[in-house]
């Protein structure tokens, strides 16, 4: 790479600092370019590690990030730039280890309000070690079809518009990073584009001057005219107009400085920038331009016809053939991010979920349309939630009743029940609730507690087979069948369930109707009377009094049938007896009780002496 330049096509670089926009902002440009790899390897982050993931193209790549410099450099010598956005509170340190680290040849420095004095000092630092350091206060820079720092030239459509992913032969040089851009826009619709634009920022005392890199586009053979943005404040065109005197600079320059206006306002007025004060006649922008036209430079008289003296600059370079207008080039697409797209309405995307009982977009989280705070203001209690989310219906207050009832009543049955026994034994292996839980809830099936939806099933299907009581016990003693919700190992018709008994005596009073429980008793009756534990169970009460209350409010047969074939009937004693379940897993943990190991006599072995052989 030539003294002149400060990128090419395969710099790499490092970004200081959290700005993920604007590394890819950089990747999106290096992809614009066609380069065969992203620019930047690493991210500088003291406070975090690990890495990101940013586009490239529609691919993802990761990039690291390094918590120091060092660290940084280390893993990836072949960097030797970095964008530095670090704040004006820490910008001198990191900048000056970076200005001092071997492999870093250029550091562009974007905080604005570095400390004059720190600027200084860097400034200095740069030239002694003969690097270069652009900023601080600028938004960087950038090379044609090489390399842009950070968020320069802003949007994607505007580089592409400036024809930036390729280089044209104009060098452009400014102190503004917002005047920059739009120099840039005005140097491509009257020329073939930039070579290379930077931007040096609008502080006092820059890390390098406008006149510093119009003497590297004077030296790069790619530059064919060169264009410059002064302000008004301080002397740095002077320094130009001296160059031209002594013909360091040659080739055509169309310059402009900008500030005209401050004499017609009150007073030594600052314009936006730290440095754009014009404290004598001298450092004002009129003197300035008078000055440069003077020295040879092609001054616009306003900057109104700034694009017009580009432009003809530009034919005069063109008609002599000192410029070859740049071949066009192709640019490929950068995929909008689909936030963006989203957002503009550009892309649509089918969904992958669904949900039709609650939504938690809105301001206020809902059921089923009922907004939380409506829930609890309108007192839908445990068994109106479960109807908005499970029902998706405003249940009438007996339904909700009912549903209370249930968990309550189905809350626990003891210790020694299979589920709870799982319960325990878990928590006392030393296992956690979850699991505890699940042990027990695992245990829930055709036989324990997951019969309610059975029960529903086998029910229906007498009355629906139009089958008396006794007709549908033999049809399904034929079939081999246990009915579901038939059967206690610990109730019977001399010690019958009062949990059964308490859902009864709800049903028949609030209930309009009870078709299904009366004819799962008269059922009953005649399973009992073969041994009196086959009574009617918690679980069969359950299920055919739901069966039941959905037919009061309004549900098809049909209807049922779904929710049966989904299990339905059995959640109301998932959700109660995890409450049972759950209090004996505190209840061990409680008593701390030791590992459970089942007591060998209570254990029948009947092992055969030896294994049966298989040829
Ligand atoms: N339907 C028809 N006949 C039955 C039923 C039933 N639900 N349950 C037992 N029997 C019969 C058996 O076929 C057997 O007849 P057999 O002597 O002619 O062979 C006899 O009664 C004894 O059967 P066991 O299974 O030994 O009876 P046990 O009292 O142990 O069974 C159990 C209790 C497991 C609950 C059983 O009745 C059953 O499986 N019921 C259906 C499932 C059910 O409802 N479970 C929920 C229980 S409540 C709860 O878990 C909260
Ligand atoms: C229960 O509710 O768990 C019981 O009805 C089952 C049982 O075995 O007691």
């Amino acid at each position: 790479m030539a003294s002149y330049d400060l990128f090419h096509k395969g710099t790499k670089a490092f970004v200081y600092g959290n700005q993920l926009r604007a590394v890819q902002r950089m990747l999106d440009f290096d992809y614009m370019c066609r380069k065969d790899a992203p620019s930047v390897v690493g991210l500088i982050t003291p406070e975090q590690g690990g890495f990101e993931k940013f586009f490239w193209g529609t691919k993802e790549i990761v990039i690291h990030r390094f918590r120091k410099v060092q660290d940084a450099v280390k893993a990836h010598p072949e960097a030797d730039t970095v964008v530095n956005f670090a704040s004006e509170r820490s910008a001198y340190a990191c900048t000056k280890e970076m200005l001092e680290t071997e492999s870093i040849r250029v550091v562009a420095v974007i905080a604005e309000g570095v400390p004059e004095r720190n600027a200084r000092e860097l400034r200095l630092l740069a030239k002694q070690r003969g690097k270069w350091l652009i900023g601080p206060a600028t938004v960087g820079g950038i090379k044609a079809g090489c390399f842009r720092i950070g968020n320069t030239a802003g949007t994607l459509e505007n580089i592409r518009e400036c024809k930036l992913y390729r280089p044209g032969s104009v060098g452009f040089v400014a102190k503004s990073g917002g005047l920059s851009n739009e120099a840039y826009n005005i140097v491509a619709r009257n020329t073939d584009g930039i070579y290379e634009g930077i931007a040096i920022g609008g502080d006092a005392y820059p890390g390098s001057g406008l006149l510093d890199h119009l003497l590297r586009y004077e030296a790069d053979p790619n530059v064919k005219m060169m264009v410059c943005l002064g302000e008004l404040g301080g002397r740095e065109e002077y320094d130009i107009v001296e160059a031209l005197q002594q013909k360091k600079l040659t080739k055509p320059l169309v310059i402009w400085v900008t500030g005209t206006c401050a004499p017609m306002l009150a007073g030594g007025v600052q314009f936006g920038h730290a440095g754009a004060k014009a404290d004598s006649a001298s450092e004002g922008a009129q003197a300035k331009n008078a000055a440069l036209k003077k020295a040879g430079a092609v001054v616009p008289n306003s900057f109104d016809d700034y694009d017009q003296k580009i432009h003809e600059t530009y034919e005069e370079l063109k008609r002599k053939g000192v410029i070859k207008p740049a071949p066009e080039f192709d640019p490929p697409p950068i995929p909008m991010d689909y936030a963006d797209a989203l957002k503009r309405g550009l892309v649509r995307k089918p969904t992958n979920f669904m949900s039709t009982i609650c939504d938690e977009r809105g301001e206020v989280h809902n059921y089923c349309g009922v907004p939380m705070d409506e829930v609890i203001k309108q007192d839908y209690g445990i068994g109106g939630v479960i109807g908005l989310l499970w029902f998706k219906k405003k249940l009438p207050k007996y339904a909700c009743d009912f549903i209370e009832l249930v968990i309550q009543i189905i809350a626990d049955h003891g210790p020694a029940v299979s589920g709870a026994h799982n319960t325990i034994v878990t928590a006392r292996a030393g296992k956690g609730l979850i699991e505890s839980l699940i042990s027990g809830l695992v245990t829930i099936g055709p036989r324990f507690g997951g019969a309610v939806n059975g029960a529903a099933d086998h029910f229906r299907l007498g009355l629906n087979k139009k089958l008396g009581p006794r007709e549908f016990v033999e049809y399904m003693k034929q079939q081999n069948i246990n009915i579901q919700g038939i059967g206690h190992r610990l109730h019977s018709v001399d010690n019958p369930d009062a949990r059964v008994e308490i859902m009864i005596a709800f049903a028949r009073k609030h209930f309009p109707r009870t078709p299904v429980l009366d004819y799962a008793l008269s059922v009953a009756d005649v399973t009992s009377r073969k041994k009196n534990n086959l009574i009617l169970n918690v679980d069969g009460c359950i299920g055919v009094l739901f069966v039941d209350l959905l037919l009061a409010i309004g549900y098809s047969d049909q209807d049922i049938q779904k929710l049966t074939d989904m299990g339905f009937f059995n959640a109301v004693f998932l959700l109660g007896r995890s409450i049972g379940f759950m209090g004996h897993y505190f209840d061990q943990k409680r008593l701390n009780q030791g590992l459970f190991r089942h007591p060998l006599d209570d254990i029948l072995y009947d092992v055969p002496a030896a294994p049966e052989s298989v040829d």
